[in-house]
């Protein structure tokens, strides 16, 4: 053993992870370094903590643009992000590392076709939508996805293949966030085979670390990029041509604007945005009992009332001065069934996944507000194989969107049971870019119906 191989073997023993040491000798002498490297790289420390939920008495409502406040400030707040959009301060960071396992789908779930009548991936779908805002804006808007170890290599593959859907390659930006080790139920690491950890991918929260280290952040300052509007890759609906979002984090100097819904109900499985003292912060649905969800404030509403479809809008110099201040999301943990070489062989093993939550940057923003969207037009969640957050919810939420917009061109629309309209994002990724393309082609649309985009 090496004097590093010591130090390592005396860090493991203060962590209780000295068992991961036993019968390395055996291993050939590449695979034991590599081995060793990766346990001496893991912060054994932070795994063991467990995250304390807040007292409850310290919750109360955030600050948020509700409904009525959002109908008077429209104009103004959609001219902001206007400008922002168009002096081409605007990115966009799309989550894809997650490993879909719900959807029951081995590849990465972006690359899951989902179109009701073009059969589109939902890659193509979310990157048609980040061309069509560039076409309306006149810039080129980065596009930059978050993959990791397990999505990464499919995914560039994916893209190069289809030519980037019509993007620049220097506008796509590929960048993978980092693995923790998975623990058993009593904290200890566990083995994927001899000689190799059981990881998992680090949450979309990784993606904060890997935009600093893969020296992403910093290329978003030199082109003086100012907000980042974050999705999630399995939103259809998720808008990327958004001027009410970033023009509220510009109006409001808000360091971070958190897209929320009031809830479907009290129970409904999503994040809360609520203020924890003087901070703003998420707090999971997993992470509250059934009375807590259904605790009032002095004002007779639910505190747990803003549901969080996960979209934000970053400032670039608020992750910029984290980064400077080397911050790092916590870990969570959650309960999961894991598959772990034990006695030598792969077994089923009750565990823990620790994952890092982007939206634990939201306590650290000077500014930070919410802002109130309506679920129908924004959030059509891919998550389920079947029933509710399935490719079938989905493209009927997508259908019912795109109808209202042909409605509110004048056009009259007839569908029966399992007919579906959509309109592909090359024609129009936004209500506002369809209103500007719309031609009056149709005055009736009558069964099945979809729209590609003519030649720009
Ligand atoms: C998430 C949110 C929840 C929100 C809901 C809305 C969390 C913990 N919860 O729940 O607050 O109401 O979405 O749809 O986020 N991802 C990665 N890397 C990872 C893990 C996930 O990139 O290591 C990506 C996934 O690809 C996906 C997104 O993060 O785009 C959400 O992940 P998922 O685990 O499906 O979150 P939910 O439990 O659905």
């Amino acid at each position: 053993m090496s004097i590093d191989a010591f130090a390592l073997a005396e860090d493991l023993a203060t962590q209780g992870q000295s068992h991961l040491l036993a019968g390395i000798d055996a291993l050939p002498a590449e695979q034991r370094q590599t081995y060793l490297d990766r346990l001496a790289a893991v912060d054994w420390e932070e795994l063991s903590h467990e995250l304390p939920p807040p007292a409850a008495e310290e919750v109360g409502p955030s600050r948020v643009i509700d409904r009525a406040e959002r109908q008077e400030r429209q104009a103004a707040l959609t001219e902001a992000g206007l400008a922002a959009y168009g002096a081409g301060q605007v990115a966009v960071l799309m989550v894809a590392g997650g490993m879909g396992s719900r959807l029951g789908f081995s590849g990465p779930k972006g690359c899951f076709e989902v179109g009701a009548h073009s059969g589109k991936s939902i890659y193509q779908i979310q990157a048609e939508k980040v061309l069509d805002a560039g076409r309306r804006h006149q810039c080129r808007i980065p596009f930059l996805v978050m993959t990791s170890p397990v999505t990464d290599a499919e995914t560039r593959e994916f893209f190069a293949a289809n030519e980037y859907f019509g993007l620049e390659a220097e506008q796509l930006r590929f960048f993978s966030q980092g693995t923790v080790p998975s623990l058993s139920r009593s904290g200890q690491a566990l083995l994927a085979g001899p000689g190799q950890l059981l990881e998992n991918p680090d949450g979309h929260g990784g993606c904060f670390t890997a935009l600093v280290g893969s020296g992403n952040l910093q290329r978003l300052r030199d082109e003086g990029i100012e907000y980042l509007v974050y999705i999630q890759v399995d939103n259809l609906l998720v808008p990327v041509d958004d001027p009410l979002l970033v023009g509220a984090a510009a109006l409001e100097q808000a360091e971070v604007v958190t897209k929320v819904l009031a809830k479907a109900h009290p129970d409904e499985k999503v994040g809360h945005l609520v203020r924890v003292g003087e901070a703003d912060r998420i707090i999971e649905y997993t992470e509250l009992s059934p009375e807590d969800t259904r605790r009032r404030g002095a004002d007779g509403e639910l505190i747990y009332r803003w549901g969080s479809p996960a979209m934000h809008c970053w400032r670039v110099s608020f992750l910029s001065r984290l980064a400077e201040q080397g911050f790092r999301p916590p870990l969570h943990r959650s309960a999961k069934p894991l598959k772990a070489w034990v006695d030598g062989a792969l077994n089923s093993v009750d565990g823990w996944k620790s994952e890092r939550f982007i939206f634990d940057l939201i306590p650290e923003a000077k500014i930070s507000i919410g802002l109130v969207i309506d679920r129908d037009d924004e959030f059509a969640p891919v998550k389920n194989a079947e029933g509710a957050d399935s490719p079938d919810s989905a493209r009927q939420l997508v259908s019912d969107c795109h109808r209202r917009w042909l409605e509110a061109a004048g056009v009259r629309v007839q569908l029966s049971e399992g007919q579906l309209i959509e309109i592909s994002p090359r024609f129009a990724g936004s209500l506002a870019s369809f209103q500007q393309r719309w031609d009056q082609r149709l005055q009736e649309v009558i069964g099945d119906y979809y729209l590609e985009g003519d030649q720009r």
